[in-house]
């Protein structure tokens, strides 16, 4: 790095070069930034003030490093030592709405000893910053990423729950809404009001370039708006008269999410400084909010493109600088081949496994573990140096996100067989068990995704309707199956709090005008605290989801061979998954029932795959011997170790 960039920063900053902060910032930028200046080269090296640009940048850095609290940089040093420390078996992670969950930032720091007692090390809160008033898109419309919601706490408030939850062994997981922010953001309100300086930072362009864009994007919320596009006269009440020279403005999501304009370095500037606000503000991990739409170009699908990457692998390289504690987490629920790409320890080091969640749920309908068992051998593998989050459930709609490649080699059609799933789970499908709503269908592609809690889509809310006992308890076996995998998965289980008391559907959103048009809102509950409490009494169903739960979580921590990555087994039955862990402490084995039938898995397959030993099923604490054909009951899940 040049000496003299760093000297002129140090004096834009007022600091002494022997002071000890600028001296740490310094050895940080000779290690990391010639390729902080590599990746910023390539995204905007064709500019001739490229290099002020790169300074500006880091200098936002720099002053990030020196404003960062000693605590957080304390928590920086120790993690640099043990920067593997996600990967754990203690790990479990949980998301909740602040509002939804506790009403307020103080009353989520209530519910810190109810976090403790279910095991949680790691909590995602909903957005929770400063959005527009009515529809905020759950928050994900960000109108300042400095400022609380008024309605939720203040910022001190949050600081305070950083270091509560740090305290407990807890990290807090952020979204950072990188993409878009909202229409009421400074930067937006000057921006559509006409500033020059700020329109460059939104794409605002005539209806004919808008067109020349659209013809090769993908609708994301065609019940909100056709196309990307909204007509600038939305905001400033100027008639539009469909004229090609009207301008409109990107909105890749809702009318008020504006698409941020990384092309200009300045939006680059402007999100690391926020970036690296949140982190110093404790935040441990940030959830990257969708990742594929970031970066634009004219002629594509604009999605996940590779400049993508470098922008992601920018920011993370200013992290390693002023917030080396930081872990990205990937949001990017695409194709498996693109999910796959952001998975590396310099852009996001965690990410959600979409795939497994789908696969999931689709083995349930189905009950076949072709597809899951396909995942297991040809996608699970990423880099030593990261980890999968492994979620049933989270805030959004599911999405059929398999490879139709992948599906077509066991003679599936893709097409056809998404339009079951969606069939299935909206209840449509004959003897279905599940009761989701369909959000987003495009009647222009057959296209749709799927709304619905963990227990409405497993069957918990048809058979507690129908009165039948038989079912509940199937259900609830259902339940219990997907989360023992997520519990023995490796990487990173991610609990969608409610999940763990078995919470039904909630309709309410149908009488609230801001949500009635975005079915997610039936899967986001107002915690019942009532409901909550008879986790304590035997015999209710919340007490059967939460106690069969806080065995397999028990389980799971007592087993750091659950912290690896899995190998796939085949078991000769395909009702029946298999997976398998080889860690230094022994394998582990896990057998997965799909099918309300008993089933049994093949001791010869098995035995061809030198997994041939007495076992003790960790779940049942039974004595199981691996040379004999395998008896599992309905939706049985077993942990095997060497007895
Ligand atoms: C992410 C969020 C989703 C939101 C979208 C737009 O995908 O998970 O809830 O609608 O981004 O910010
Ligand atoms: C975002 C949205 C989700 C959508 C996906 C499309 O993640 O939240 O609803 O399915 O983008 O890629």
């Amino acid at each position: 790095m040049n000496a003299s960039t760093l000297a002129g920063i140090a004096q834009a900053l007022e600091i002494q070069p022997h002071h000890q902060d600028w001296h740490a910032f310094v050895q940080r930028v000779e290690t990391h930034g010639s390729h902080l200046h590599a990746l910023l080269f390539s995204l905007y090296g064709q500019r001739e003030d490229f290099e002020a640009q790169f300074t500006r940048i880091l200098t936002t850095t720099a002053r990030a490093w020196l404003e960062r609290p000693a605590d957080l940089k304390r928590l920086d040093a120790e993690r640099e030592i043990n920067p593997r420390w996600f990967q754990s078996e203690q790990m479990l992670g949980g998301i909740a709405y602040v509002d939804l969950f506790a009403g307020s930032l103080d009353g989520i720091r209530a519910k810190v000893p109810y976090f403790k007692e279910l095991g949680l090390t790691y909590v995602h809160l909903m957005p929770l910053f400063k959005c527009p008033e009515g529809n905020s898109d759950g928050g994900y419309a960000v109108s300042s990423y400095r400022e609380v919601n008024p309605s939720l706490g203040t910022l001190d408030q949050l600081r305070d729950l950083t270091r509560e939850l740090r305290a407990n062994g807890i990290s807090l997981c952020l979204d950072f809404i990188f993409n878009h922010t909202s229409d009421e953001h400074e930067w937006a309100r000057k921006a559509l009001a006409g500033d020059p300086e700020y329109r460059d930072f939104y794409y605002i362009m005539s209806r004919a370039e808008a067109d020349a864009y659209d013809r090769n994007l993908r609708e994301i919320f065609p019940d909100q708006h056709p196309g990307a596009f909204t007509p600038l006269s939305h905001w400033t009440g100027t008639p539009a008269n469909n004229a090609p020279s009207d301008p409109w403005v990107w909105t890749t999501f809702n009318s008020f999410q504006v698409d941020l304009r990384y092309e200009n370095p300045a939006v680059f500037d402007a999100m690391a400084g926020e970036m690296l606000f949140l982190a110093n503000a404790g935040v441990d991990v940030l959830r990257m909010d969708a990742v594929a739409f970031i970066w634009k170009q004219l002629g594509t699908i604009c999605e996940n493109l590779p400049e993508a990457h470098t922008l992601i692998q920018a920011f993370n390289a200013l992290s390693r600088i002023a917030a080396p504690s930081l872990l990205f987490k990937s949001e990017a629920i695409v194709h498996p081949n693109d999910v796959a790409k952001y998975i590396r320890p310099d852009e996001c080091q965690i990410s959600y496994n979409p795939l497994l969640m789908a696969l999931l749920r689709n083995s349930l309908a189905t009950r076949e573990v072709n597809l899951l068992a396909q995942a297991i051998q040809s996608r699970s593998k990423i880099h030593s140096d990261c980890a999968w989050v492994n979620y049933v459930r989270c805030h959004d709609d599911i999405g059929w996100t398999f490879s139709d490649e992948d599906a077509s080699l066991l003679g599936i059609n893709g097409y056809e067989h998404r339009r079951f799933l969606n069939q299935f789970y909206t209840g449509r499908f004959e003897n279905s068990f599940a009761r989701g709503l369909p959000f987003q269908e495009n009647p222009k592609t057959g296209d749709a995704r799927l709304s619905g809690m963990t227990a409405a889509l497993a069957g918990l809310e048809k058979a507690l309707a129908d009165g039948n006992e038989f079912e509940i308890d199937l259900a609830i076996r259902r339940i219990l199956l997907i989360h023992g995998i997520i519990l023995s998965f490796g990487g990173i289980p991610l609990i969608y709090l409610n999940d763990e008391i078995g919470a039904l559907n909630d309709y309410g959103f149908r009488e609230d005008p801001h949500k009635a048009g975005d079915s997610r809102w039936v899967h986001r509950p107002v915690a019942n605290w009532a409901d909550y409490d008879l986790r304590q009494t035997t015999g209710t169903i919340q007490s059967r989801v939460y106690s069969g739960l806080r065995h397999l979580i028990d389980m799971r921590k007592a087993q750091p061979a659950l912290a690896t990555g899995v190998e796939a087994v085949e078991t000769g039955n395909p009702h029946v998954l298999g997976y398998a862990h080889y860690h230094a402490t022994g394998p582990l084995l896990v057998l997965a029932n799909f099918s309300e039938r008993p089933q049994m898995a093949s001791a010869q397959t098995l035995h061809q795959q030198g997994l041939s030993w007495p076992a003790i099923d960790l779940i049942t604490g039974n004595r199981v011997a691996l040379h004999e054909d395998v008896a599992l009951s309905p939706y049985q899940l077993a942990w095997l170790r060497p007895a």
